[in-house]
């Protein structure tokens, strides 16, 4: 028998709040939109679809009429897309009081190691860089409104170790281990923005989460096709959860009033699916050191990248 769908998330009064959600035209990110605006939210969606973004929009006023949605561009994967987004909402000094970083993609159906038009490894640009110099972009909007960030990890971090010396893939390149080497770097990312904006550094909040299985969503097609009727499809199915399951982790991060940073995932079996609750940091993900050198190391990459704005 398959497991009852876990109860969402209780949302506090949200209206009056604004949420930038990266990766809500599809999955996972429709239905983190779908739950802060049901809670009052306005949102502003960058999308690097149009179509998909007003598609997605279009759900999103017919289950929450209520607020404002705004969709932007955005391509993770350019920077210039990014820089043009950071200052485009710094220009208009963008009310920004929950930034959540669930864009992602996993390029599992080709075995070719792709780069982006800037030359970074495509799952360490959308994933991580991307986001990297999105979030540091927007970092004094982010702290005029004492703003919320989560970002959003998954499991293939919590099983993955820095490969300090091959950061993306050049030298090995397999597509899940791409994938889990940029939610690696982002979740140290997320750690060591925790240390630097929180406390005595400045007033944001920090949390991180991750959706647990979802055969439900886009972002891995090729897995499904290939594993039709295998094991892992059928734990996945069995023990995964849906979309808007998937969703509450994040949801759970957005509105929490625990010490940060918390991390948010499933609380059942191996942490694949269920309710949203508080879970173990995976602990090489919260490493100070680490977490600096990678910030490090990111700015490096990024220095004379952007465009002037
Ligand atoms: N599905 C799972 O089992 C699973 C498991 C663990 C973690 N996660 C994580 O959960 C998050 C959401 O995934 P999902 O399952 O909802 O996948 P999804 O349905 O494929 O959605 C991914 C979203 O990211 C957007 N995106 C991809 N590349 C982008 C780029 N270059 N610039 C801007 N946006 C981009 C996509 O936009 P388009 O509409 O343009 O494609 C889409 O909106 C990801 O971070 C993923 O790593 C998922």
């Amino acid at each position: 028998m398959t497991p009852a769908p876990p109860a969402p998330v209780a949302l506090p009064d949200l209206r009056g709040r604004t949420a930038l959600i990266t990766g809500a035209s599809d999955g996972v990110g429709v239905e983190i939109a779908r739950g802060l605006a049901a809670a009052g939210a306005d949102l502003v969606l960058p999308v690097r679809s149009r179509p998909k973004g007003e598609r997605a929009v279009a759900q999103l006023r017919a289950s929450a009429p209520g607020g404002r949605i705004e969709l932007r561009d955005l391509d993770l994967a350019r920077l210039d897309s990014v820089a043009a987004l950071a200052a485009d909402l710094a220009s208009e000094r963008a009310p920004l009081d929950i930034v959540v970083l669930n864009a992602g993609i996993v390029l599992l159906g080709d075995r070719r190691r792709r780069e982006s038009a800037d030359g970074f490894e495509l799952h360490f640009q959308t994933n991580f860089l991307g986001h990297f110099a999105l979030t540091t972009a927007l970092l004094p909007l982010l702290r005029a409104r004492a703003a919320r960030v989560v970002v959003q990890l998954s499991l293939a971090a919590g099983a993955a170790r820095v490969a300090w010396g091959d950061l993306q893939s050049e030298r090995r390149y397999a597509p899940l281990r791409a994938y889990a080497a940029s939610k690696v770097a982002l979740g140290l990312f997320g750690y060591e923005l925790a240390r630097r904006t929180s406390g005595d550094h400045g007033p944001l909040t920090v949390h991180l989460s991750h959706p647990g299985i979802v055969p439900g969503t886009g972002i891995a097609p090729a897995l499904r096709e290939r594993a039709r009727d295998g094991r892992a499809a059928a734990l996945a199915e069995r023990w995964g959860n849906t979309p808007a399951a998937a969703a509450q982790p994040a949801l759970l991060a957005a509105v929490t009033d625990a010490a940060p940073p918390c991390f948010f995932g499933p609380a059942g079996p191996f942490h694949l699916g269920g309710p949203a609750a508080s879970q173990r940091p995976y602990r090489r993900l919260a490493d100070p050191i680490a977490g600096s050198r990678l910030w490090t190391v990111a700015e490096g990459l990024l220095t004379g990248r952007a465009p002037a704005s």
